[in-house]
């Protein structure tokens, strides 16, 4: 099935032989199969060498090809299963082919493909050269003109990229409109759209006094679900505006949500193209959490306008450029909605527990990688997430006045431009006047670096010396690494908890700040701090200043003073985590269990007085209250103690609930909601921290608590309350689980959304006969192995979310997963790539595990049919 398993490498890359000028194309949406028609205007770059033409195409069924109007004979063209070749062309031509493809059987949700009822497309990274012959790469950028031609009554809706210049009746039952977009794109951003759809429309004034038309299309039945999404847009369209000074560029906006998608949404130019994940939500249908991920996706794909589209990546080797720089960007725009402290500490959560897991493994891979297979396997926590930090540690080192001039000087520069990641560096480094040639090692050199701290205090210099010293673990492909500019955020404190005054050693005229950035760029460095009568305590990487693993030589005591008194929220939080892994895999261990015990009360007394601090922010309380979860822990073992680590933690909470119950129980009782749903940042940190004290509470496992998670569930009038009550009733011994996952069933109504929390919760329980349970509802008649949303909600959520099952000692969880996948993989290949990522971790388990997971990767393997992405992380795997 693999034809092309070879490699590409970014030092392959050269420039396209051709540039398109425009495309025409004319879509006949059929039940059975759709008839594309293109027309090419190619010219050849004056600097290529002269030779055939090649065109990308993907299982087209060639009807029909004219070279400046003239029919090709069968010997002027070659055919294959990728690629159309014209053998002899002119300098400057068109090209003009029928194809004829079957979106109906399209179950790898790529090029042009049915959710439902409703044609849509997904063409990035290559989809597009499923739909017809086209240089299916980002570097090249036409303008597009598209006709769609559909039966009038099933596809009322015709939509396409650009401003609608043509509407036709065709009096035959069907009628055609034609789009044209004005500004050139790669085809990566070609979208089309047709179905029976309803649509809430909306207007937008930008700051120049243009009226945009905005419309969010979904099914009729969800017209009550999108308010939600269309304020997220307006406020993001006004937040570019005002921070960046970035405009909108078209006279519409349009949005589609589809249920059958592979990933979030795509910001095809002017029509975005939706997982409707991120679009539909009602109170209760919707967690704070899904509402919040709405604002931030389609934000996300808003703010793509202009990083992505009209500044586009020159080859998908630089994908962060795009990506990484517009999820800084919505991370920015959310924290500006949001408590700034629990967003970030969100972000940081996401990173250290899943891209340090991708760093640890054998899919590591620089944020600009250097090779791939299959670039679908690159769109990943690294490439987004950790592109997103180089991102913000850029503006740190710039200052954030630099940063946006720098941003806005790349984009001025390169505006209609496929861009690089040198190019954006330049254009800040012109900004800021600023070296950042060590900087662009975060680019190329993949791996979590390590930053190790000692300190010595010189009580008859009142001097403070601290040493750093980088390492960075060996990852595939890279055995040695080089120094990093790491910016570290440091701050003092006294031993009363107050901010100390900051004064380095030869900068005697310093400013006297309480916070500083200091430029981490050796292997080993010391840095001498003066005028420090009193040992202070250090408070480094404050708001996590770069992604690095720190590791520093802080007593337990010194951990509770900084989640005490630390004035930099993060740190607090970073405190009490450090605090409680300790504890968590100290338990663990016969021989620090006595430590553990001590750290224990510690941790209860700071938990104590963090709940009953009235002052403190709810949202980032229920942070400070948070364990750290079963993932993150698993990472910090040299081998995963799989149920030691579900025990230890299971253990704290158990304590901490013995011995706050009262504390927690009047918390939970102050933070009962009280009129109206909002998601007014306050409400859902109310919200947040009434159920982390419910958390807690059920932990006692008594009658009475058991009560109050039932009533809990019952008395919800939201989705937030209702599901944090189901998960913990289903994790409980008794009857209780099934009962109200019986009502869960019943409310949900076939609300798509809401299944797949009900599918999710099952594949998440930790009870012992989970996977018994997943295997029926595998054959449960809502199950949809077609529906990617579904297929994550039960596979996805139990090889990733539930540790302790899927990792179950007799390997039946890996059997599962792979059969699985091997059933996926002939279907949606994207899918199955993305769920064999599950097994990635399997060198860091003991000997059993690590067994049975590497025979599922080699039966994997083995198969006689795999598709490329498949192939490339299973390989990736067992090298
Ligand atoms: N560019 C989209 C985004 O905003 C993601 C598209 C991913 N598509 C894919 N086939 N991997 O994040
Ligand atoms: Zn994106």
């Amino acid at each position: 099935m693999a034809k092309r398993a070879e490699t590409i490498y970014l030092k392959d890359y050269t420039a396209p032989a051709f540039w398109v000028d425009s495309v025409d194309l004319h879509f006949e949406l059929g039940e059975e199969q759709t008839r594309v028609a293109s027309r090419l205007a190619l010219r050849r770059r004056p600097d290529s060498p002269s030779g055939a033409l090649v065109l990308d195409g993907d299982k087209l069924e060639l009807e029909q090809i004219l070279l400046d109007g003239r029919p090709l004979a069968a010997n002027e063209y070659l055919l294959d299963d990728e690629s159309l070749t014209v053998l002899a062309v002119p300098e400057s031509f068109v090209l003009e082919t029928t194809v004829v493809i079957r979106p109906q059987d399209n179950t790898a949700l790529e090029g042009l493909y049915r959710s439902g009822n409703i044609f849509c497309t997904q063409c990035e990274a290559e989809g597009f050269r499923k739909i017809t012959y086209f240089f299916d790469r980002p570097d090249v950028m036409s303008r597009f003109t598209t006709t769609i031609v559909a039966d009038k009554q099933s596809y009322p809706v015709l939509l396409s990229n650009g401003n609608c210049i043509d509407r036709q009746d065709l009096g035959d039952g069907r009628h055609s409109a034609t789009w044209q977009d004005p500004f050139a794109k790669p085809c990566y951003l070609f979208a089309l759209v047709s179905g029976d759809l309803g649509c809430v429309e909306d207007r937008f004034t930008t700051c120049s006094g243009r009226e945009v038309a905005l419309e969010i299309y979904v099914e009729k039945h969800n017209l009550d679900k999108c308010a939600h999404a269309m304020h997220a847009l307006k406020k993001a369209m006004r937040w570019d505006e005002e921070t960046y000074g970035l405009e909108y560029d078209l006279d519409i906006y349009m949005i589609v949500a589809v249920d059958d998608f592979n990933m979030g949404a795509m910001e095809n130019k002017g029509l975005n193209i939706f997982n409707s994940k991120y679009v539909l939500a009602r109170p209760e249908t919707a967690t704070d959490a899904d509402f919040q991920a709405i604002e931030g996706v389609i934000a996300h794909e808003y703010f793509h306008n202009w990083t992505g589209n009209r500044v586009t990546c020159r080859d998908w080797f630089q994908l962060s450029l795009k990506e990484g720089l517009t999820v800084f960007r919505d991370q920015h725009f959310s924290s500006d909605q949001v408590s700034r402290a629990v967003k970030r500490i969100e972000d940081v959560c996401v990173l250290r527990t899943h891209q340090f897991a991708e760093d640890t493994g054998p899919l590591a891979h620089a944020v600009r990688p250097e090779h791939y297979q299959e670039i679908n396997n690159f769109y990943t926590v690294t490439v987004y997430n950790k592109g997103a930090e180089l991102v913000r540690m850029l503006q740190t080192i710039l200052g954030p006045d630099t940063f946006i001039r720098g941003v806005r000087r790349y984009l001025q520069h390169h505006d209609g431009q496929a861009a690089t990641v040198e190019d954006f560096l330049m254009a800040l480094r012109e900004a800021g006047n600023l070296d950042l040639q060590q900087f662009q090692r975060w680019y190329s050199q993949a791996g979590t670096p390590q930053v190790s701290i000692t300190s010595q205090y010189l009580a008859a210099e009142q001097a403070l010396e601290i040493t750093f010293e980088q390492f960075c673990p060996a990852t595939p492909g890279q055995a040695n690494k080089q120094p990093l500019h790491i910016p570290c955020k440091i701050g003092m404190l006294d031993t009363g908890g107050q901010p100390l005054t900051l004064q380095l050693s030869g900068d005697e005229a310093g400013t006297g700040t309480e916070e500083m950035v200091l430029h981490l760029r050796q292997d080993k460095e010391t840095l001498r701090f003066i005028n420090l009568p009193e040992p202070p305590v250090l408070s480094l990487f404050r708001q996590f200043s770069a992604p690095i693993r720190f590791v520093g030589e802080e007593s337990s005591q010194t951990l509770a003073f900084l989640l005490k008194h630390d004035s930099d929220s993060f740190n607090r939080w970073d405190a009490g985590q450090r605090l409680a892994e300790r504890i968590i895999l100290n338990g663990a261990n016969q021989s620090s269990r006595e430590t553990a015990a001590n750290d224990l009360d510690l941790l209860a007394a700071s938990f104590a007085s963090i709940l009953q601090d009235d002052s403190l922010d709810k949202g980032l309380a229920a942070k400070l209250l948070e364990l750290p979860n079963e993932l993150y822990l698993a990472l910090q073992m040299q081998e995963v103690d799989v149920e030691g680590i579900h025990t230890g933690r299971e253990q704290v909470r158990k304590h901490l609930a013995v011995n706050l119950r009262e504390l927690f129980r009047a918390v939970f009782n102050a933070s009962q909601s009280t009129g109206d749903y909002s998601v007014e940042p306050e409400a859902v940190g109310r919200r947040s921290l009434k159920n982390r004290c419910l958390w807690y509470l059920d932990a006692l496992d008594t009658e009475e608590s058991s009560q109050l998670v039932a009533d809990s569930y019952r008395s919800a009038t939201n989705m937030t309350d209702r599901i944090a009550a189901l998960m913990l009733s289903v994790d409980n011994s008794g009857a209780l689980g099934q009962e109200l996952l019986g009502d869960f069933y019943r409310r949900a109504e076939n609300d798509p959304l809401v299944l797949d929390k009900w599918f999710a919760v099952q594949a998440r329980s930790s009870k012992p006969e989970t996977l018994a349970s997943i295997k029926n509802l595998l054959s449960h008649s809502s199950y949809q192995p077609q529906n990617p949303n579904r297929v994550r909600a039960l596979i996805g959520t139990f090889s990733r979310a539930n540790p302790l099952r899927f990792h179950v000692s007799d390997g039946s969880g890996y059997a599962l997963l792979a059969e699985q996948i091997i059933a996926l993989d002939p279907v949606n290949p994207q899918l199955a790539g993305y769920l064999a990522g599950g097994f990635s971790a399997w060198r860091r388990y003991d000997e059993g595990r690590r067994k049975a997971m590497q025979q599922q990767l080699q039966r994997i393997v083995s198969l006689p049919k795999l598709s490329r992405d498949l192939s490339e992380v299973v390989t990736k795997m067992l090298e």
